[in-house]
C-alpha cells in the first residue's frame, strides 16, 4: 500500500477554501456580508426580490426595461405542471412536512426542464426553479389544510404573489416589503452546506434540477436551515418577560443547543440578524404584537450572555435564524413554512452558484483518509 496518500483531514472542511465566487463574501470576524458587491444592510431593504435574483445571475442590477422583462419572464413560469400538483396531493395523504414536499416537487420539475447542462439550458432551468418554488410551497400548504391551491397572479411581484397564494389576500406594502427584505437577506451566503451541495452536484455536469433538489435536502437539517422553528418555539415556551434566564440555563445545563445561535463562520453577531431584527421591529410596530418582539429581544440578550458563560471560548452569537422566525411569524407564516421560505430566497443563490460553477467547471473530488482494517483475508460464507 502506498504511504503517499494524503493524511490531513479537516472535519467539516472548516477553513478550507473550496471555490471562488463573485456572489457573496462572508467575513465572520467583522460580521460583514457582501452580496454581489452590496452590503446586506444596503441591498436587503431596497431591492425587490426580482432585482436581487437578476443581480446574482447577471452581476449587475437590471435597468427599468430589463426589470420589467425579467418580472414577466418569472411570472410566466409560476404555474406548476399537473404531475407536480398530483405529487403534492399525494404527499398530503402522508402529512409529509413542507420541506420534504418541496424537495419531492423540485425533483418533478425535470418534467419541464432540460437534463443537459449547457449554460443556456441551465439558465432556463434557473428561471423555472426560482419562479415555481413559491407556488410549490403555497400550493402544498393549502392542500395540507384541505384547500385548493390558488393560481399565481401575474400582476403581483414574486414576494407579494407568494403571500397571496398562501392566504388568498393581496398583501399590504409593509408585508410585501418585509418578505422581500427577508428573501434578499438570505439570497446568498458564501459556501454554506446547501450551496456547496449544489455546486458539487452541478460540477459532475448533472443538471440544475438535480443540484437544487440536493440543496433543498441539505437546507432542511436543523444545523443549517431547519433552526428557526425551534428558535421560535423557545420564545413561546419562555412565554413572558423575566422567565428567559432559568429556561435557557436549564437547557444549557442539559447540554442542549440553543437554536438560532452559533455559526461556523460568524464569531460576532450575524449581520443578517441585525437586518431581520430591524425589519421585524418595523413590521411588528405597524402590524403585530410588540410584546412578542420585546420578549424575543430579551431572549436573545439572555441567550448570548449565558452562551458566553457556558461556552466562553466559542464566541456564540445570534445567527440569521432567530429573527427569521420572528419576522416570518409576523407575516402569518407558521413554523412549518420557515425553512421552505428560506429555500424560496436561497434558490437565487443556489442557481447563481450553479451557473458560476458551470462557467468555469472543475469536478469536485476531494480525498478521504482510510481508517478501516487493512489486509483482510477472504473467508467463504460457511467458514464465517
Ligand atoms: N447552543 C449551545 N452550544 C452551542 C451552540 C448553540 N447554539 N452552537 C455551538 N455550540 C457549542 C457546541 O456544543 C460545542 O461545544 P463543545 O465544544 O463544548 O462540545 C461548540 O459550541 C462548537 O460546536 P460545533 O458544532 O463544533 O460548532 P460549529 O461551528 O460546527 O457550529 C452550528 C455551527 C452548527 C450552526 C452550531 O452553532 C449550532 O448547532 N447552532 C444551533 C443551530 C442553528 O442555529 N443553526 C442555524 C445556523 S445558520 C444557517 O445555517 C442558516
Amino acid at each position: 500500500m502506498s504511504d503517499k496518500l494524503p493524511t490531513t483531514w479537516v472535519p467539516g472542511l472548516e477553513g478550507i477554501v473550496a471555490a471562488q465566487t463573485r456572489l457573496s463574501r462572508v467575513d465572520g470576524q467583522a460580521g460583514e456580508l457582501i452580496i454581489a458587491g452590496f452590503r446586506v444592510e444596503e441591498l436587503a431593504g431596497n431591492a425587490s426580490f426580482e432585482e436581487t435574483v437578476y443581480l446574482l445571475w447577471h452581476d449587475e442590477l437590471p435597468n427599468a426595461g430589463q426589470l420589467t422583462a425579467f418580472r414577466q419572464e418569472l411570472a410566466a413560469q409560476r404555474e406548476l405542471p399537473q404531475a407536480a400538483l398530483d405529487l403534492l396531493r399525494a404527499a398530503t395523504t402522508k402529512n409529509v412536512p413542507v420541506m420534504d414536499a418541496l424537495r419531492m416537487a423540485t425533483a418533478s420539475l425535470s418534467l419541464e426542464a432540460t437534463a443537459i447542462s449547457t449554460i443556456a439550458e441551465a439558465q432556463r432551468d434557473a428561471i423555472i426553479l426560482a419562479a415555481k418554488f413559491p407556488t410549490i410551497v403555497a400550493a402544498y400548504k393549502r392542500l395540507l389544510h384541505g384547500r385548493e391551491p390558488l393560481l399565481p397572479r401575474a400582476d403581483l411581484g414574486h414576494a407579494a404573489n407568494f403571500l397571496y397564494m398562501l392566504s388568498g389576500e393581496r398583501p399590504s406594502e409593509e408585508r410585501t416589503r418585509s418578505l422581500e427584505t427577508y428573501l434578499n437577506t438570505v439570497s446568498d451566503h458564501g459556501l454554506n452546506a446547501s450551496t456547496f451541495a449544489a455546486r458539487v452536484i452541478i460540477s459532475t455536469q448533472s443538471d440544475m434540477i438535480s443540484a437544487v433538489t440536493g440543496a433543498v435536502g441539505a437546507l432542511k437539517g436543523p444545523l443549517h436551515g431547519g433552526a428557526p422553528g425551534p428558535a421560535l418555539d423557545m420564545v413561546f415556551e419562555i412565554g413572558e418577560a423575566g422567565k428567559a434566564e432559568p429556561y435557557i440555563r436549564a437547557k444549557l445545563a442539559r447540554g442542549e443547543r440553543l437554536m438560532g445561535f452559533g455559526h461556523r463562520v460568524y464569531k460576532v453577531r450575524d449581520p443578517r440578524a441585525e437586518v431581520l431584527s430591524l425589519a421585524a421591529k418595523r413590521l411588528y410596530r405597524v402590524d403585530g404584537d410588540m410584546a412578542l418582539y420585546e420578549l424575543a429581544r430579551e431572549v436573545e440578550r439572555t441567550a448570548v450572555t449565558l452562551l458566553a458563560e457556558y461556552k466562553p471560548e466559542r464566541k456564540l452569537q445570534t445567527n440569521v435564524e432567530f429573527y427569521t422566525a420572528l419576522l416570518l411569524h409576523g407575516l402569518g407564516l407558521d413554523t412549518g413554512l420557515f425553512t421552505p421560505t428560506f429555500a424560496i430566497g436561497r434558490v437565487a443563490g443556489w442557481t447563481a452558484h450553479c451557473l458560476e460553477q458551470l462557467g468555469d467547471n472543475r469536478l469536485f473530488r476531494p480525498q478521504s483518509v482510510y481508517t478501516g482494517v487493512k489486509n483482510r483475508r477472504w473467508a467463504p460464507v460457511e467458514e464465517r
